[in-house]
């Protein structure tokens, strides 16, 4: 195969990648972006296998040995993508960035060892001890060497850095995710001591002062303890952060696995690499942006930590005695067939429960009685991006029923009934409020409808762990239980 035809192919390849990320903006062309995403995958991968068998020169261990990664990776990624709840897919993406950010460190030190292999030096050839050595060279153990260009090396040490940190700050993640682990650093709840930024800080010169006697030197001693630094700081960075903010932080971690796939693509010269990395790397950083915009905090508010580990992970507090007034399912079902307009807003309860089939069928119930039902769904409601959004595709409810924040703030004043199912920082009115805690982050405005409905368990706090006026007005009625065994004792007494 020439390098044009894969050139080509990989140009194509990134062609697939861009329609991916543009499709994957919107629910109704999501399946084409997968499909884009999948061609280009395919055609990366098999262009890939086939050059590593080529320069290889057909040997069959290398074949054996990519077929082997093929098989395992690919086996094992297709298992896992079927098997997965919805509520564990980002201990999942986490999981995939921890690989990624391996992968990175491996190919980096593979490099550094026999940087002849990738093509960044010419093959060692022995020599014997004084003769002439070009620049750029020296007799080690009898062999001509040379030495790794200045350019390859900042590659090299950036890419085996970045993926070092994706490698654990992704464990970390996976762990604080999955909840399943007893182990400390693995807890939701956040790891904080003294001094913690300051020795973050303090390791993240001393990688970067191992990076540069790397970069200097070619020593093999500094790369290996700036690889073991950078390792450490990628736990360091994660456990001070709580649970519930994961998601944010699985998106950045997406970003700095994108960056240094595309740092190991510089120096293996590999375009497909290069493009698929910054992609990768860019399109992880606007999430992570979008995230902490729709959150209304910054970056390093999230990533120094603290914040809603607790409230995520003891299962909420019971707040201050209050009188609120609740209701039964059939007091809702009763308010729901009685209204024109229904809003429902879903929240992260509601995927706990897995409750989106039993919303889909109470709203078509709903619907055939004449009532007008449409979905709210705030960016981040739920604890990871298009949370909710996926929930509803995959209960089959129609994309025209479901409605971003922007599109669907201005309708609650005319709605008749507002039902919050499983949701409460997303529609708590403290967030117009100066000083609390949330306080400017975009909410929806459920508060206006005429009568508000909200299910959840108990009065315990959301993620912010704060208390929500919205529950106490008049004009709403709590429902108390789990969201589907309530949603679907609802849709029976409408029926
Ligand atoms: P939350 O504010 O976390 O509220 C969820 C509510 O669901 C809780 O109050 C809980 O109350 C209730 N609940 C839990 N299990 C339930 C069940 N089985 N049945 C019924 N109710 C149940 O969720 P939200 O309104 O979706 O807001 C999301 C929060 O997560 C925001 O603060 C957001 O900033 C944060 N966050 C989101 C993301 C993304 S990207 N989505 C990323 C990081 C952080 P009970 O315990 O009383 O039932």
């Amino acid at each position: 195969m020439s390098m044009n035809v894969v050139t080509l192919l990989y140009l194509i390849a990134s062609v697939c990648f861009i329609q991916a990320l543009k499709g994957l903006s919107h629910p109704t062309t999501s399946i084409r972006g997968n499909l884009f995403g999948m061609v280009g995958m395919a055609i990366a991968i098999l262009t890939t296998a086939a050059l590593i068998v080529q320069l290889s020169g057909g040997k069959a261990m290398g074949m054996a040995w990519v077929l082997l990664g093929l098989v395992v990776g690919g086996g094992y990624g297709a298992y896992r993508a079927k098997t997965v709840e919805m509520t564990q897919m980002p201990e999942l993406v986490a999981f995939f960035h921890s690989m990624i950010g391996m992968a990175a460190v491996f190919i980096a030190v593979a490099a550094v060892v026999e940087p002849w292999a990738f093509g960044i030096t010419p093959p060692p050839v022995a020599a014997a001890v004084g003769v002439q050595t070009p620049e750029g060279a020296a007799i080690i153990d009898g062999f001509l060497r040379y030495a790794i260009p200045a350019g390859n090396r900042l590659e090299l040490f950036l890419g085996a850095a970045i993926g070092a940190i994706t490698f654990s700050g992704s464990v970390i993640a996976f762990g604080k995710l999955s909840g399943k682990y007893k182990f400390r650093l693995f807890q939701g709840a956040p790891v904080q001591f003294k001094g913690q930024h300051m020795l973050n800080l303090v390791l993240g010169l001393l990688t970067i002062a191992l990076g540069l006697v790397y970069m200097a030197t070619e020593s093999w001693a500094a790369f290996l303890a700036m690889l073991l630094l950078a390792f450490v700081m990628g736990v360091l960075i994660i456990i001070p952060i709580g649970g519930a903010d994961m998601p944010v932080v699985v998106s950045m971690l997406n970003s700095y696995s994108g960056w240094a796939a595309a740092g190991i693509g510089f120096s293996l010269n590999n375009a497909m690499l290069i493009v698929a990395g910054s992609l990768v790397g860019s399109s992880g950083a606007i999430l992570s942006y979008i995230m902490c915009k729709a959150m209304n905090r910054s970056f390093f508010n999230v990533i120094l930590g603290g914040f809603g580990g607790e409230a995520a992970t003891a299962g909420g507090a019971a707040q201050e005695q209050r009188p609120v007034k609740s209701g039964s399912a059939d007091d809702a079902a009763y308010m729901l067939s009685n209204a024109d307009t229904v809003i429902i807003v879903p929240g992260y309860g509601l995927a706990v429960a897995r409750a989106q089939h039993a919303v889909n069928e109470l709203a078509e119930k709903l619907t055939h009685k004449g009532v007008t039902v449409k979905y709210a769904i705030h960016p981040v409601a739920g604890r990871m991006p298009g949370h909710m959004n996926v929930l509803l595709a995959e209960a089959e409810v129609p994309y025209d029923q479901v409605f971003e924040m922007e599109d669907i703030n201005g309708e609650f004043a005319q709605a008749d009934v507002a039902i919050i199912l499983g949701a409460n920082d997303v529609v708590n009115p403290a967030a117009l409020t100066k000083g609390t805690p949330i306080y400017g982050m975009p909410i929806l405005e459920a508060y206006k409808a005429k009568t508000v409905i909200v299910n959840k368990r108990s009065m315990a706090a959301g993620y912010a762990g704060l208390d929500n006026e919205l529950f106490y007005m008049d004009k709403t009625m709590m429902v108390f239980g789990d969201a589907k065994k309530v949603v679907e004792d609802m849709a029976k007494a409408i029926e």
